[in-house]
């Protein structure tokens, strides 16, 4: 067998900021368990736990335990999950109090026995109390004989352009720029970073990506489930930046970006920086559309009269040659029918379509999760002397077949090795907050009517409409 490319090299201590928390528990603890299973990991580890609240080892063992039974189910393989526990232990304490991260950093040192571990903390606490751990973690060195202490942040980075400048200048009073990892987990996920070498490996991909034969790109980011306890976060953010500034806006860049001749982490993040930095909005209040689903105001910790937004629907332009006037559709909501990531490229109408107008248009649609796919919906003549064309499905689902990982485990490797071009930078996370800005004031400004839809639909027919008057339609997949 070959050694897996994906694997971390280093011995390492990772400190889990907020591992009492969601993300904690409904993702990194189920990744750190199959990197085990998959025998990722190297031989010597620690992951420590660090939160507010209080909880013996005993009691943490057993909160890790549960979210990664829930996750594998029965396939969970309680051997490996107990070698991974005998390597986990826990310090609570507060996130702005230099003498708790003593304690935290003097912990570390007697559970590393005087080996040589890279040192890794990472960020999975809400981000009101970013800047309380980055001070304490500048405070307190964490470095080790090893390596700098490598921050792994997850986002948002801010909340608008302005907090997110705030937040790089806390990290770099604090830190280099090497030791940052900025990650987005859609970055981790590889059928988004396939759409990259779909088009490196496919003339007939790259050809016919572009604005001289695509009609319009939809991207969808459409969930089945609410906020899920998170209300209290969502409630202050709202789908746009929660899904439109980070996820959407990276597909779209891996998408349509120009492909650089060289793929490292500095082409790549110049790359996406110039694609969103081209990004047009042209008549915001015929080209976008926020809503919220009944029955948002009533769920706990939620305003009831809020007006934040679980639904954003956006036509855009980018403004390059090759791009020109080819709308953009971007669509994003909570509660929706199903659960659908895709890319649904529709090719522009063809002699045959320009006649008989109800005729399906040809299309590349690109299922990135559930399901991930790649389908080509062309026209064909059926049989027979009538003129009657029928789109011809030709579908493949894509399976992992390699070297495949979770999100946040196969990020978690990518920064071991030290690699970054799978997590963001600061000029293209700029680029992004400066688009999404200029809508959000807006909102703010009622310039853009909140609608409401039901649960379980594909949001309000306000966002049918916004297609309709220019002739196009969402490609809804059910
Ligand atoms: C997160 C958002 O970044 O992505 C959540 O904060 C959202 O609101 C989640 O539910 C979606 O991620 P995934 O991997 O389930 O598509």
């Amino acid at each position: 067998m070959t050694t897996p490319f994906q694997i971390a090299q280093h011995d390492f201590t990772l400190i889990i900021f907020g591992a009492s928390g969601s993300l904690a528990k409904l993702k990194i603890f189920p990744s750190l368990y199959q990197l085990q299973l998959e025998k990722r990991l190297p031989v010597d580890f620690r992951i420590v736990g660090y939160a507010r609240t209080e909880m013996s080892e005993k009691e943490f063992h057993e909160e890790f335990s549960k979210s990664v039974r829930e996750k594998f189910k029965e396939m969970t393989d309680e051997k490996i999950l107990a070698k991974v526990l005998k390597n986990v232990s826990y310090v609570s304490g507060q996130y702005d109090s230099e003498a708790d991260f003593t304690r935290l950093k003097e912990h570390i040192a007697t559970i590393e026995e005087k080996g040589k571990f890279m040192r890794l903390a990472y960020f999975s606490t809400p981000p009101s109390v970013f800047e309380a751990v980055i001070t304490q973690l500048g405070r307190v060195n964490f470095d080790s004989q090893a390596s700098k202490l490598r921050l792994i942040i997850e986002k948002p980075f801010g909340y608008d352009l302005k907090s997110a400048k705030n937040l790089e200048k806390v990290l770099l009073s604090n830190f280099d720029e090497s030791q940052l990892f900025l990650l987005d987990h859609y970055l981790g996920k590889e059928a988004v970073f396939n759409l990259l070498s779909l088009r490196y490996a496919n003339p007939i991909l790259t050809t016919l990506i572009q604005g001289a034969y695509v009609r319009n790109i939809q991207i969808n980011g459409l969930e089945n489930l609410g906020t899920e306890g998170r209300a209290n976060y969502f409630e202050h953010v709202g789908s746009l930046r929660d899904m439109v500034q980070s996820h959407l806006f990276q597909i779209l860049a891996f998408l349509t970006m120009d492909l650089p001749e060289k793929i490292n982490s500095e082409t790549i993040h110049r790359g996406k920086r110039n694609l969103i930095e081209s990004l047009v909005l042209k008549d915001k209040k015929a080209s976008v559309v926020r809503g919220q689903y009944d029955g948002y105001r009533k769920e706990k910790d939620v305003d009831p009269k809020s007006d934040t937004e679980t639904f954003a629907a956006l036509r855009i332009f980018i403004d390059e040659m090759r791009w020109h006037n080819v709308p953009v559709y971007l669509r994003t909501g909570k509660k929706m029918k199903n659960q659908l990531t895709s890319v649904v490229i529709e090719f522009k109408p063809q002699a045959l379509q320009k006649l008989h107008k109800d005729l399906e248009p040809n299309k590349l649609i690109i299922q990135l999760q559930p399901n991930e796919k790649i389908e080509f919906s062309l026209l064909t003549k059926m049989g027979g002397s009538e003129v009657n064309f029928t789109p011809l499905n030709t579908g493949r689902p894509i399976y992992c077949s390699g070297d495949c990982l979770d999100e946040h485990g196969r990020l978690l490797i990518e920064a071991i090795k030290g690699d970054k071009m799978l997590f963001l930078d600061f000029p293209e996370i700029y680029a992004s907050w400066g688009f999404v800005d200029k809508i959000i004031d807006a909102f703010e400004e009622n310039e853009i009517p909140l609608t409401h839809y039901k649960p379980g639909t594909f949001g309000p027919k306000e966002s049918y409409e916004m297609l309709e008057q220019y002739g196009h339609k969402w490609h809804d997949i059910v």
